[in-house]
C-alpha cells in the first residue's frame, strides 16, 4: 500500500502580496465579513513590511505590503498586481514535507526555518510551484498564538458581521499554453497529489474561446488544485486574459465554502460584491437539467446563483468578478450537497459571463 508521503491537514493560509495591505484589509472585511485577529509591522518590530491576518471559519488571509520600492513584494505587486503569493499547508511535519518535495525535484524557496516567541514554536519551510506563487508547509503543533510568531493580535475599531464563509474548497492556478501537464505531473510527482478530474476545450468551449483544465487532490481530499491553460479558440482565451495581466502564470481563483449560499451571497450583494451575472435564460430549464434541489428556485435566480448536479449530489455556486483593477483575481463561493465536481455544467453560461466582461474590458 502506498503511503501518502506528504500528509496535508489543509490550508494554512493564503498570502497575498498587495500594493497597500490596510486598505484591502478594509476591502476583506466590508465586503466579504471577514475579522482581523492579527498584524506584524513596525509596531511589532518588523521593520520591511506590514501584514494583515484576517479570519472567517477556517479562512485565513494574509495581506502583504513591502515598506519600500525595493522590496521584493513590491517588486512581485509592481509585474503581477495584488495576487496570490503563498498557498500555505497546514502540515505535521514542515522538515519532512521539505525533504520529501525537494527530494523529489521541488525547487527551494524557504528552508525549515523555526520562529519562536512566548507562546511556542512554528516550522516553516516552503518550495515554489508555478509562476512566482509558492508552497509554505506550516507546522503549528507546538503553537499556542494567534497566527505566527512575529504576530500580534489585532481587531479592527470596525465592527465586522460574518457572511458564513466557512473553509477553503480549492484553489485554481491559471498556467500558460501547454504548460498544464507539466504542472499536474509537479503536483503528482512532488507532492503525492492524484489526478481527479480532466475537462478537455469540448468541455469547456463557447462560441469564442477555450481552455483545458484538470484537477489534482491531495491524499485526503483536504486540498485541491485545479490548473488551467488556455486553449484555441475565435478569440482571446480568458486564461489569455488573465496570464498577459498578471503577467504570468498564477492563482486565478479562491473557492470558498459556505452551509447557506442564499444567506451568504445575499449579505456579500448588500455589501457591494459584485458579482458575474448569467440570464434569466439559464434558470428556464435549469430544474429538468439538475433535478430535485432543497432550496427555493426563485432565491437561487433573484441571486443569479448556479446549479449543478453529479453522481453524488448536487452543487450551487456564483463568482465574484476580479478584486483588482487587473482582469486577474477572483473567488468562487460555493455550496456542496453532495457533488464533490466542479460544476461542469455551468462551464459554457459562466463562460459567455466572463467573456461579456473581457468585451467591456476590450480584451476579447
Ligand atoms: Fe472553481
Amino acid at each position: 500500500m502506498n503511503t501518502d508521503f506528504l500528509p496535508l491537514n489543509g490550508t494554512d493560509f493564503i498570502e497575498f502580496y498587495c500594493g497597500n495591505a490596510k486598505q484591502s484589509a478594509y476591502f476583506y472585511m466590508s465586503q466579504f465579513g471577514f475579522e482581523m485577529v492579527a498584524y506584524s509591522g513596525p509596531e511589532t518590530g518588523v521593520r520591511d513590511r506590514a501584514s494583515y491576518v484576517l479570519q472567517q471559519g477556517k479562512i485565513r488571509l494574509v495581506l502583504s505590503t513591502g515598506l519600500t520600492s525595493e522590496h521584493a513584494i513590491n517588486e512581485h505587486v509592481k509585474k503581477h498586481g495584488d495576487g496570490v503569493k503563498v498557498l500555505a499547508l497546514w502540515v505535521d511535519d514542515a522538515r519532512k514535507s521539505y525533504e520529501e518535495t525537494t527530494s523529489r525535484g521541488a525547487k527551494s524557496y524557504l528552508e525549515p526555518t523555526v520562529l519562536s516567541d512566548e507562546h511556542g514554536e512554528v516550522v516553516m519551510s516552503g518550495i515554489h510551484t508555478y509562476g512566482e506563487t509558492v508552497h509554505v508547509f506550516v507546522e503549528r503543533k507546538n503553537y499556542s498564538g494567534v497566527f505566527l510568531p512575529g504576530y500580534q493580535p489585532r481587531k479592527s475599531p470596525m465592527e465586522v458581521t460574518p457572511v458564513g464563509l466557512l473553509h477553503v474548497d480549492h484553489c485554481v492556478g491559471n498556467v500558460g499554453w501547454g504548460e498544464m501537464n507539466t504542472w499536474v505531473e509537479f503536483y503528482e510527482k512532488v507532492m503525492g497529489f492524484s489526478l481527479l478530474l480532466t475537462f478537455d476545450d469540448k468541455d469547456i468551449s463557447t462560441e469564442y474561446s477555450a481552455l483545458m483544465s484538470k484537477v489534482v487532490s491531495n491524499g485526503n481530499g483536504y486540498v485541491k488544485f485545479p490548473i488551467n491553460e488556455p486553449a484555441e479558440g475565435k478569440k482571446k482565451s480568458q486564461i489569455e486574459e488573465y496570464i498577459q495581466f498578471y503577467e504570468g502564470s498564477g492563482c486565478q481563483h479562491i473557492a470558498v465554502a459556505t452551509h447557506d449560499i442564499i444567506h451568504t451571497v445575499g449579505e456579500m450583494r448588500k455589501r457591494g460584491v459584485e458579482f458575474l451575472y448569467v440570464p434569466e435564460t439559464y434558470y428556464e430549464d435549469i430544474l429538468d437539467r439538475v433535478g430535485d434541489i432543497k432550496e427555493d428556485i426563485e432565491k437561487l435566480k433573484a441571486l443569479n446563483i448556479l446549479i449543478d448536479r453529479d453522481e453524488e449530489g448536487y452543487l450551487l455556486q456564483i463568482f465574484t468578478k476580479p478584486v483588482e483593477d487587473r482582469p486577474t483575481v477572483f473567488y468562487e463561493i460555493i455550496q456542496r450537497m453532495g457533488a464533490k465536481s466542479f460544476g461542469k455544467g455551468n462551464f459554457k453560461a459562466l463562460f459567455e459571463s466572463i467573456e461579456r466582461e473581457q468585451e467591456l474590458r476590450g480584451n476579447l
